[in-house]
């Protein structure tokens, strides 16, 4: 697989759990990455230990689900690097409540960050490869935006199902700028903010669910995405790749 050599990829959600993964991946990969998130402590403890390994990340501050601050944020990075190669629209946030326990703000909060942040971001990313005649948009989206949430967040499982579909829309109105857009649907990810707070009693349950008998980890997902942004997918968009150890079949 080349690697990604000159390329400029920004990864929103890029402190933490999978965004940090996917970051290390793709600058390890000779492409530059660009973090974006609220919490400046978090970028630059994240920067520091990815920069242990390789000179070529940073990060800017914006908040997904604000219109006029993403702008500002891609407005500077582009000023910075002229470039805007790989979007990986990551962040992500679900109140973790049942449809019975959650209220309207949650809901919204949910939509606003995970589904309008997606189209934000993407938004003010495809010019900028529409200039240089090509990019790539991967969205991240989840197992319960295909299935549906048994037990937690109706917001959330709704919003990364219409992750889903937006990514079809995308690639089907941006393919004449040779963008390629596709999505990933991860579930039971260890090592993220989201999984700090299961106890262990609940992974055990989860990954008795699962049939590779396993959580996943942040690399799984950064692996993936690293294929996404890669010419080995050269004839693929508008697709979702589930990966969650088989966990969608049920
Ligand atoms: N972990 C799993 O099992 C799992 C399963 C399915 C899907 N996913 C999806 O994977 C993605 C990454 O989640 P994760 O598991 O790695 O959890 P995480 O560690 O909580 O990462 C989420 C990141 O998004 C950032 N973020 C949240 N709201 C934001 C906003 N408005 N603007 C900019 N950044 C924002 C957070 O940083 P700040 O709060 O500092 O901004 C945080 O770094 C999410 O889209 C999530 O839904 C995760």
């Amino acid at each position: 697989m080349k690697n990604l050599k000159g390329l400029i990829t920004v990864v929103t959600g890029g402190g933490s759990g999978i965004g940090k993964s996917i970051a290390t991946q793709f600058s390890k990969n000779a492409s530059h990455v660009v973090i974006i998130g609220r919490t400046e402590s978090k970028l630059k403890k994240t920067c520091e230990e990815i920069t242990e390994h390789t000179r070529s990340v940073s990060y800017e501050l914006g908040d997904v689900s604000n219109g006029e601050s993403i702008k500002r944020t891609f407005s500077k990075i582009y000023k910075k690097y002229k470039q805007i190669d790989i979007l990986i629209n990551n962040a992500g946030f679900s109140s973790g409540k049942n449809f019975e326990t959650e209220n309207l703000d949650e809901w919204e909060k949910e939509i606003a960050i995970n589904l309008t942040g997606t189209f934000n971001c993407s938004k003010q990313a495809y010019p900028y490869m529409k200039k240089t005649g090509k990019g790539i948009i991967i969205n991240i989206a989840s197992e319960r935006g295909r299935n549906g949430s048994p037990d937690s967040s109706v917001g959330y499982a709704a919003s990364k199902a219409a992750v889903i579909n937006l990514t079809k829309s995308l690639a089907l109105q941006l393919a004449k700028y040779n963008i390629r857009v596709n999505c990933i649907a991860p579930a039971a990810i260890d090592n993220t903010e989201i999984s700090n707070n299961w106890s262990e009693e609940l992974k055990q349950k989860i990954k008795n669910n699962i049939p590779l008998k396993r959580l996943g980890l942040p690399e799984d997902i950064a692996n993936v995405a690293y294929f996404l942004a890669s010419d080995n997918s050269a004839f693929i968009t508008g697709c979702t790749i589930d990966t969650n150890g088989g966990l969608s079949m049920f």
